[in-house]
């Protein structure tokens, strides 16, 4: 960003509107209120927009074992004009009936025949850095080699390898692979060198840099941009993928448990959801499955919230409905879950952890039952999760749904029936437009303080409209949000949590935007809306300080936390004693204000500000310019019980207030 240009224009705004006007910013931070839960700030994980296959997993072959619905997706014919051979698929004495289908290569020589794999979209291999290919290998004739090759997209040969040793029966076959050059696009070739045969199966290529370098792990940049939010939980596996089209697509745990090789292959719904963005390669291979998901929210500090299918598909597609008499299997797979994350080792689930290396608990303390279900289908359903649930757990929290609108008639019908049937929590969900986030910071004021709390479960501003393609991760949707939040945080004991959806987004590879995270093979590019979650995790403070505004000059002057296009609110954070402001300037221009703060101490005059800001509501970040709306940290010396600050146009301003 050109700040010299940003300091100018900033300054002819001020002299157009803030001098006009007296805003004062109160912050009672002797009155401190409710305490703000620890894990208020948290993500929503689901596989969309290639999320897990092709993200967060970082395998790099698609369609390792040979399931997709047409075998050799993802996999071509290499055959050079002195090549002769045949590709079969085959299922007869398979390396694993769970995923039975594998790949013959029958190779007639003199020159190298076989496959190469696109990866998803491209592999992103790195120069310097090492990939492990294995793959379950049975020769069937002949005694040829087999090459493993790794090219680049320009056709360069980036390294290569060979493997010799074969048995008649299904091996394990390794070797390791160093590029020579980085590329975002790479291939991977099994080429059976001369004449032979060759079955092939569980073909994997895979860094050995993962996050904490465990094999078969997660993809660290994208590991680490979670971890940097600071997540006080994280709620997986999504999403309309806990629901299915209909229920034989719904997400199972059970089956996404033990050896990558015995995890059945589900259709990603994503892959057909939307005929304008199909994806016809996307499948879900779990190689991030239950127990990964739980050992990843440990790795990142956040609290597990996972959902459960509750005997509905979605029902913006087939709505589905398990009869309610054959409800118990789902109910069971609920139980079980609490079990297997918490159960001691002796129990049957407890011990299936223990198994996978985990024998301490998770400490599971919530669960979701649906995802974005409505109508009575689901009170009725929900009724009988919760009886089971909280007689066997009464300790876990239970999250309820509130349908896929923040305020229609499905909406209250959930809400009054959740509240009579004393759920913990309800899920609400909202993708809105920037002026419904901007108009709606006081929702939660009038909020009945008795009944179920809020999980503000998926939200996201659209810079055009719900499900259009062309919505962007502008700052004016970051700043809007970031206007809702400090809703939510004034009322931090009625609202409990929030999460920004969807969370990661593949260039290549989307179905849907906005979304917090894009990625693409190599990078990652936290958006201008991560930058606002993460400004709120990371200044969350330990309880809310009432925070008034005033704008002489507004209509909406004696709203709580709002003046016209000013939004703030405040918390005590107990660690470092500080007062935590963070003030929304949705504006095109500057805002000057005066902070109070009623305080039994002096205010320091040296304090810490963070300001996300951009040259216009229409900045954004991209892979060449990552930085482009970034939080810039710096000094005011200042500071007092009472002074003026001036808040940049379309900004977002945290400011950490020291006692003397
Ligand atoms: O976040 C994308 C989708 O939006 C989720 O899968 C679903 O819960 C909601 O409709």
């Amino acid at each position: 960003m050109n700040r010299s240009l940003q300091a100018g224009s900033l300054a002819v705004a001020l002299s157009l509107s803030a001098s006009a006007r007296a805003v004062t910013i109160l912050i009672q931070a002797d009155q401190p209120g409710a305490d703000i839960n620890p894990a208020m700030w948290g993500i929503f994980f689901e596989d969309i927009n290639f999320g897990a296959d092709g993200g967060l997993c970082a395998e790099l072959v698609k369609n390792r074992s040979f399931e997709f619905p047409d075998p050799l997706t993802g996999w071509s014919r290499i055959s050079p004009s002195l090549a002769r051979g045949r590709l079969s698929i085959r299922d007869d004495s398979p390396f694993n009936a769970a995923n039975p289908h594998y790949l013959r290569i029958e190779s007639e020589g003199p020159a190298p025949f076989g496959v190469a794999n696109e990866g998803f979209r491209g592999m992103g291999v790195r120069q310097g850095e090492a990939y492990n290919f294995s793959a379950r290998i049975r020769r069937t004739d002949g005694s040829a080699a087999l090459r493993i090759e790794l090219y680049g997209s320009d056709g360069t040969l980036l390294n290569s390898a060979r493997l010799q040793e074969f048995s008649p029966d299904w091996k394990a076959c390794n070797v390791v692979l160093h590029p020579k050059d980085t590329d975002a696009k790479a291939r991977l070739y099994v080429l059976v060198d001369g004449k032979g045969a060759f079955d092939l199966d569980m073909v994997s290529l895979f860094p050995q840099k993962t996050w904490k370098d465990r094999p078969g792990g997660l993809r660290a940049d994208m590991v680490q941009v979670l971890a940097d939010l600071k997540p006080g939980f994280m709620r997986f596996p999504g999403g309309c993928i806990v629901e299915g089209t209909q229920l034989s697509g719904r997400y199972q745990w059970k089956k996404t448990l033990g050896p990558v090789e015995e995890r059945p292959l589900l259709i990603n719904r994503w892959n057909y959801e939307f005929l304008h963005r199909p994806a016809p390669d996307y499948f879900q291979s779990f190689g991030l499955g239950f127990f990964e998901f739980f050992q990843l929210c440990e790795d990142i500090g956040a609290q597990a919230l996972p959902i459960v299918n509750c005997g509905m598909a979605c029902q913006f597609n087939s709505a589905e409905l398990c009869p309610m008499d054959a409800l118990n299997p789902f109910i069971q797979d609920a139980l079980d879950l609490v079990e297997f994350a918490n159960g001691p080792i002796t129990t049957e689930w407890g011990a299936k952890r223990a198994a996978l290396g985990h024998p301490e608990p998770f400490n599971l303390k919530m669960l979701g039952v649906g995802n974005e279900q409505w109508g009575p289908q689901y009170i009725e359903r929900y009724e009988k999760f919760s009886q089971a649930l909280k007689q066997k757990y009464p300790e876990i929290k239970l999250i309820g749904a509130a349908g896929p609108d923040p305020g229609d008639d499905r909406f209250k019908f959930l809400w009054s029936k959740l509240r009579a049937l004393n759920a913990d929590i309800v899920d609400e969900h909202c993708y809105s437009q920037p002026a419904w986030f901007l108009a709606n910071t006081h929702r939660y004021d009038t909020y009945d303080r008795n009944g179920p709390k809020v999980f503000m479960g998926e939200y996201a501003a659209q810079s055009v409209a719900t499900l259009s393609t062309k919505n962007r991760n502008n700052l004016e949707t970051a700043i809007a949000e970031a206007a809702y939040l400090t809703g939510l945080e004034r009322n931090a004991d009625v609202v409990r949590m929030a999460s920004y959806a969807p969370l990661f987004a593949h260039v290549d590879a989307w179905q849907w935007t906005p979304d917090l995270i894009w990625v693409n093979n190599l990078a990652v590019l936290p958006t201008a809306n991560y930058y606002v979650q993460q400004l709120f995790s990371r200044n969350r403070g330990d309880k809310v300080l009432p925070t008034d505004i005033k704008d002489e000059g507004s209509q909406t002057s004696g709203i709580t936390g709002q003046a016209s296009q000013l939004f703030a609110s405040a918390t005590r954070e107990n660690a470092s004693g500080e007062v935590i402001l963070k003030v929304v300037n949705a504006a095109n221009s500057a805002a000057k204000a005066e902070i109070k703060l009623k305080t039994t101490t002096a205010v320091a005059g040296r304090a810490t500000i963070i300001v996300l800001t951009g040259a216009s509501g229409a900045a954004m970040n991209s892979f060449d310019q990552p930085r482009n709306v970034a939080p810039v940290e710096s000094i005011v010396q200042d500071a007092s019980n009472a002074f003026r600050h001036t808040f940049p146009a379309n900004s977002m301003t945290v400011m950490r207030l020291k006692g003397r």
